[in-house]
């Protein structure tokens, strides 16, 4: 074969590969509003970034005819690019090659991208969109996701895992997104489930469809499988850009530095006026949030699940932090189950990846009743506690009221190893509320009086005084419990001070094979 034969062979097989399973699986993809595996690497990447690997790729299955049908890339899209500027790896499933089912071959590119984005550390990033296990390869199959997950989590605290789910995930296939650190959903097309409603209804009998067992919104707000839901698959895959610019390339670097424009010591007064008169009043956590980080920008991760506590990435004087905030605004922002789990899992990602840990505090406790009680409330409540206590990224806490009972502790509390930690003069710190305490502390006293007036007279009277000695920064401050009492419009000043400071901490944990968080 001449030379120029040569490289027209070479331009062809590329042609070949970047075809995929053929024009019409392509149109079928579109005609389904779905995008193709290399339409979604061409958005997340920067422009001519791109590099592939393992085009020429073809399974090696011999079984129900798959000896005659040969698809280059075998499916699954792999290799690294850039976003903006930094390097990233990618594996994106080819829905129009085989249904972007998974062979042994498929998963071999797949670890191999895993493999070298933990040698240099790069995130990797996988957009999922498959049938499963590819049926006619068997055992293989089964063996060729377990080789990934063993990657996923060898790599977990290493470099980012980001999975996209765009189309169907299914069967044990959801382990592997399940085992990264974020999961994207786009709201049409895509869903995942261990078990689809075909099955579902044989076994338990109950009617489903696919997008009520395990669509984007159910697994956004329900389960809480899913972090990020977004309206499009390009809108997801513009939220996952954003995502990379929050977080270091790997567990020995820190989060890119960006140039702030917003003045450091910006006064915000509208804070000075947030705080309701009345304590159980609520507020939205989130006006403090957006009044106090850079721009106003706040990066939501997990918005639709447990909002009574809200968690997610912003800026200080360009510095990524991961804020965790309480909200007011639901369910008087108490920690129950579901929000101690949220609240667990992104603190231990942050302090995996030297994101240090900005916490607002207004916590009246835990949930109570044997709804939480009968789920676990004590082992998951005391993740939060586990992951707060085992950080040792820099951690500043601004209380901004309530910090009652054991969710103070929990809270990023000093003896925690928090590292600054403010009130506003609004703060109370105390073992509960003033009511519950009047109550238990004049039982006796309650009960001898047979009058409801008095009564409510003198309980009136006995939360005063609690409150009067409770109910304020100060008690706790006056242990060093609290380092400063601020004024709110100063916070996002000395919240900046206060990183600034710790920028250079180092702190440790005992060495150990792992921790026994309670799981
Ligand atoms: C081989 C598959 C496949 C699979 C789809 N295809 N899934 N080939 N193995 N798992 C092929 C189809 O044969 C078809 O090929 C093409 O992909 C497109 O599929 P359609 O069915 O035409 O597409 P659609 O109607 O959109 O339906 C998509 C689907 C459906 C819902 C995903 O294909 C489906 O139910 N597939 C099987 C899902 C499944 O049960 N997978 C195994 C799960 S068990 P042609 O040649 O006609 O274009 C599992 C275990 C993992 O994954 C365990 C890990 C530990």
């Amino acid at each position: 074969m001449a030379f120029e034969e040569k490289i027209k062979q070479l331009l062809d097989l590329r042609a070949k590969a970047r075809l995929g399973g053929g024009e019409k699986g392509i149109e079928k993809q579109h005609s389904k509003g779905k995008l193709t595996a290399r339409e979604r690497i061409d958005l997340l990447l920067d422009e001519g970034s791109f590099e592939e690997f393992d085009m020429f790729v073809t399974h090696r299955c011999t079984n129900f005819g798959m000896e005659k049908k040969e698809i280059l890339t075998d499916g699954v899209v792999t290799g690294y690019g850039t976003i903006d500027g930094r390097l990233v790896y990618v594996f994106s499933q080819d829905f129009t090659a085989y249904g972007g089912s998974l062979s042994e071959t498929f998963a071999k590119k797949i670890c191999k991208v895993m493999d070298q984005a933990m040698k240099v550390g790069a995130p990797v990033i996988g957009l999922n969109d498959s049938g499963g296990a590819r049926i006619q390869e068997g055992v293989n199959s089964l063996a060729g996701y377990a080789e990934i997950f063993e990657r996923n989590i060898l790599a977990s605290g290493v470099i980012p895992q980001i999975s996209a789910v765009f189309g169907p995930c299914a069967g044990g296939a959801v382990y592997s997104p399940a085992l990264t650190d974020f999961i994207l959903m786009s709201k049409e097309n895509s869903y995942m489930f261990v078990t689809g409603p075909k099955v579902v209804k044989t076994v338990t009998g109950e009617d489903v469809t696919e997008a009520n067992l395990g669509g984007a919104m159910v697994h956004a707000s329900k389960s809480g499988v899913a972090h990020f839901v977004s309206e499009t698959e390009q809108e997801g895959i513009q939220m996952i850009r954003k995502l990379i610019s929050y977080i270091p390339s790997n567990n020995l670097e820190e989060a890119p530095l960006t140039n702030c424009t917003d003045p450091i010591d910006r006064l915000e007064d509208s804070l000075n006026s947030i705080m309701p008169d009345n304590p159980n009043k609520p507020y939205d956590v989130k006006d403090v949030i957006s009044a106090i980080v850079d721009d106003g920008d706040f990066f939501e991760v997990h918005e639709k699940y447990a909002p009574n506590i809200v968690v997610g990435f912003a800026r200080f004087n360009g510095v990524s932090v991961g804020i965790v905030a309480n909200q007011p605004k639901f369910m008087a922002g108490v920690l129950d189950i579901n929000s101690s789990r949220k609240g667990a899992r992104f603190v231990r990602f942050c302090d995996a990846f030297n994101i240090p840990i900005v916490t607002l505090v207004d916590v009246p406790g835990f949930l109570c009743g044997t709804g939480q009680e009968y789920n676990g409330i004590i082992t998951n409540g005391a993740k939060l506690l586990f992951a707060y206590g085992e950080a040792t990224v820099p951690k500043v806490t601004v209380t901004l009221r309530k910090s009652y009972g054991g969710a103070h502790d929990v809270m990023s509390s000093k003896q925690l190893r928090g590292d600054i930690n403010y009130a506003w003069p609004t703060a109370q710190v105390a073992v509960m509320g003033a009511s519950g305490a009047a109550a238990i502390l004049y039982g006796k006293e309650l009960k001898e009086l047979e009058d409801a007036e008095a009564k409510a007279k003198f309980l009136a009277e006995k939360e005063q005084e609690y409150n009067d000695k409770f109910a304020n920064p100060y008690n706790a401050a006056k242990y060093g419990y609290i380092d400063d009492v601020i004024e709110p419009r100063n916070t996002r000043f000395r919240v900046i001070r206060a990183l600034q400071a710790l920028a250079t901490k180092k702190d440790s944990n005992p060495m150990k094979k792992h921790d026994n968080i309670p799981l």
